[in-house]
């Protein structure tokens, strides 16, 4: 088994009422939610994996890839949406060469939407790790990825 989950379990009893609390764990300790994790999980607290997996995936707060180096949040929430979210999602899209909810094959790169970052203001904008950038344009998006030979973010 692996030696992270294996941790996991050894904080649980494996009770059903412990699924989200042990989902949580998992995630924090493996960064994602795999899909092996999801059926030691259901073997652990005696509850189908169909059902493990309709929990888990009700909560927006569990993932179900590897996040990359650089975890890109884009924001689609009222405010951002009026002022272009749609173009700025679309330009992170164009310049990573994925979709959302996914990373890249390298690991570099992930990108998710997220309802508000509480950065209305700076609208539109993103989460790149931990730093808000506000008020986006597809250029400034597309500038993020060419300033640097190795197309890394430079920010
Ligand atoms: S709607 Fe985008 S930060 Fe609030």
């Amino acid at each position: 088994m692996d030696t992270s989950l294996e941790a996991v379990f050894k904080e649980f009893d494996g009770r059903k009422e412990e699924l989200i609390s042990i989902l949580q764990e998992t995630q924090t300790r493996l960064g994602y939610l795999p899909k092996k994790a999801l059926l030691k999980i259901s073997r652990f607290i005696h509850v189908p994996e169909s059902k493990v997996y309709a929990v888990a995936t009700f909560y927006t707060q569990f993932r179900f890839f590897p996040v990359g180096k650089t975890h890109i949040m884009a924001c689609r929430g009222t405010a951002c949406h009026v002022r272009g979210a749609p173009r700025i999602l679309n330009e992170f899209k164009a310049c990573l060469g994925i979709e959302e909810g996914e990373t890249t094959a390298d690991l570099e790169y992930s990108l998710e939407t997220v309802a508000c970052i509480g950065a209305c203001g700076l609208a539109p904008c993103a989460m790149i790790n931990d730093r808000v950038q506000g008020k986006l344009t597809p250029k400034k998006v597309a500038g993020f990825f060419h300033r640097s030979e190795k197309n890394e973010l430079s920010l």
